[in-house]
């Protein structure tokens, strides 16, 4: 038998703890630390500012996209760097000429309504943010996505789905608003049944293509303090087992 030859890669492979423990732990700690001093630096500020500051940003957006010239810029997307997306999605678009519209800014929770069950949250709020808000209220987001880093921004332009959608839907099913600006600069908020309610039905999934989200109002829902699982082994035969699988769809407290 031929022996291959030890090469490069197989020496970088075997020792690639070291850079995972050197490099890639330290440096992750690092920037999610960042992430939460940000999250907690948010949580200070009252709702008010948080909302005044929103205000401010939007127009600071407006004002970006009123200085691109379609001629000679490529096309708008926004200024987050590929290597922080959660996704397996190809980001090369961002490596060709485009205009970058900054929106690390749009990181609050700008509203909790408790009487609309409604939390209206900027894009790059995330999942630990959230629940850090309203589990305390014992409130939730219908569908909380479970990793921490997940972005509301992400899950509505993405997707999102967790272990209650198979009650309350994808993540952008629960969303009852979305705050936009179009290409040109314009505002708007796009729901179900408003003028807007094309662009409202096109969002989720359209992978930001259709404009920036500036907000959204996603639905809460009550929650108690643990949850409780109850696993059912299903035996038999594939109609037997489909019929289970779409039993255990029946809502039964919604
Ligand atoms: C949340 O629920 C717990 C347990 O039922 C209760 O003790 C607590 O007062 C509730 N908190 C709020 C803010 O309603």
């Amino acid at each position: 038998r031929v022996r291959r030859k030890i090469q490069l890669v197989d020496f970088l492979l075997s020792f690639r703890w070291i850079i995972v423990i050197f490099f890639v732990l330290p440096f992750s700690f690092l920037y999610y630390f960042s992430i939460y001093l940000g999250d907690m630096q948010s949580e200070r500020k009252s709702y008010k500012q948080r909302q005044m500051e929103h205000d401010e940003n939007v127009k600071e957006v407006v004002k970006r996209l009123g200085q691109r010239d379609a001629t000679k810029d490529g096309l708008v997307c926004t200024a987050r760097p590929p290597w922080v997306v959660v996704g397996m999605r190809n980001v090369d678009y961002k490596r060709a000429r485009h205009f970058e519209v900054d929106l690390s800014k749009f990181r609050n929770i700008l509203e909790i309504d408790t009487e609309r069950m409604i939390a209206r949250c900027e894009p790059l709020v995330n999942m630990a943010q959230i629940s850090r808000v309203t589990i305390p209220m014992n409130l939730s987001l219908a569908v909380l996505a479970e990793l921490d880093d997940l972005t509301v921004g992400g899950l509505i332009n993405g997707f999102g789905v967790e272990g209650s959608s198979h009650i309350f839907g994808l993540f952008s099913d629960t969303v009852v608003a979305l705050e936009v600006v179009l290409a040109d600069g314009k505002v708007v908020r796009a729901t179900k049944d408003n003028e807007y309610s094309d662009l409202f039905y096109a969002i989720p999934w359209s992978q930001g293509t259709l404009g920036l989200l500036l907000s959204a109002e996603i639905k809460l829902i009550p929650v108690d303090q643990y949850v409780k699982l109850t696993y059912k082994p299903v035996r038999g035969n594939l109609k037997e087992l489909a019929q289970a699988y779409a039993d255990s769809f029946a809502p039964k407290r919604w």
